[in-house]
């Protein structure tokens, strides 16, 4: 039988989808130790840096019952060339479960072809659905349904930003995109997504009125270089007081982190009290080990 994988959104349904966040929830609350994953082991290949996808995953699989082992490239034959087709089919004999953070979108699909053992995206050039679970129960938890809100995204049309456009369509919400022309998500993610995205220029419209304010880096893993570039490009794309003051009284403003104070957000919006990024980042942990448990369990 062929394993279940999460390499974006797209690969749950909604319904699927909602039951993960009410069981992140659930899990979140629970004072017992619950750990439905005795003996089953986590591999975790990590080809870019990581604070809390890496740590996330290594204390969820813990508090489930599991343990966690986890190769940079360094440590793995992957680092001296060993096919990625290989590695897949060995590690997923002896793994229950595998998180993968690498570069390209298509080093995760080539790896879940090859593995026996669900495939989770802990990030890729394109889509970073893990953190979106994260992001969704925290919306639920602080102000109930996300479904037909407005959610403005401003800034890069990065990995993050296009796992909102992803869970746009399957949470039902609507998201409005302020990017620099040249900086926008793919064309055909924000086609697919029909009214459920609105794309456009101008952080202002996209922060009208919105439920939600999220934002990212400017310049993300891999792309260092381009760092000087990008800040001249981004500079009227900072999430200030004065733009959150455009969104709702009762708006949330997001982030996935790390921040950068001073470039994407003001210093005053990431510590102010819209801010929720704290329990964002703390349920990584809760929603993953919903996944893992829905993958696994
Ligand atoms: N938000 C997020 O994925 O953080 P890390 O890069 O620290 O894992
Ligand atoms: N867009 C960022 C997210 C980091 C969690 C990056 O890919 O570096």
């Amino acid at each position: 039988m062929k394993p279940r994988h999460f390499l974006t959104l797209r690969d749950l349904s909604p319904q699927e989808l909602h039951h993960l966040i009410d069981r992140a929830i659930a899990l979140k609350a629970l004072k017992a130790p619950y750990e439905p994953l005795r003996n089953k082991l986590l591999g975790m290949i990590f080809e870019k840096a990581s604070t809390r996808t890496r740590v996330s995953f290594e204390a969820g699989i813990v508090q489930l019952g599991g343990a966690a082992v986890f190769l940079s490239p360094r440590d793995s034959q992957l680092g001296r060339g060993e096919p990625l087709e290989d590695t897949a089919r060995v590690m997923s004999r002896m793994v229950d479960l595998i998180v993968l953070r690498t570069h390209r979108h298509d080093t995760v699909e080539r790896f879940a072809a090859h593995s026996s053992a669900p495939v989770i995206n802990g990030l890729t050039d394109r889509f970073h659905p893990c953190q979106l679970l994260a992001d969704i129960q925290t919306y639920v938890e602080h102000r109930g349904d996300i479904r037909g809100r407005k959610v403005a995204w401003i800034g890069d049309g990065n990995n993050m930003c296009q796992s909102y456009i992803n869970a746009a369509v399957l949470f039902d919400f609507h998201l409005h995109i302020a990017c620099p022309p040249g900086y926008e998500p793919e064309v055909q993610l924000v086609a697919e997504a029909g009214d459920h995205v609105t794309l456009g220029h101008d952080p202002k419209a996209a922060a009208r009125d919105a439920d939600l304010v999220v934002t990212d880096v400017w310049a993300s893993m891999g792309q260092e270089e381009e760092q000087q570039q990008r800040i001249a490009a981004f500079r009227d794309f900072q999430v200030t007081a004065a733009l959150m003051a455009l969104a709702k009284p009762d708006a949330l403003f997001m982030h996935c982190l790390p921040a950068h104070r001073g470039e994407e957000v003001a210093a005053e919006v990431l510590e102010g009290p819209q801010s929720v990024v704290w329990d964002e980042a703390e349920n990584r942990l809760h929603a993953q080990k919903a996944l893992m448990e829905f993958l696994a369990g």
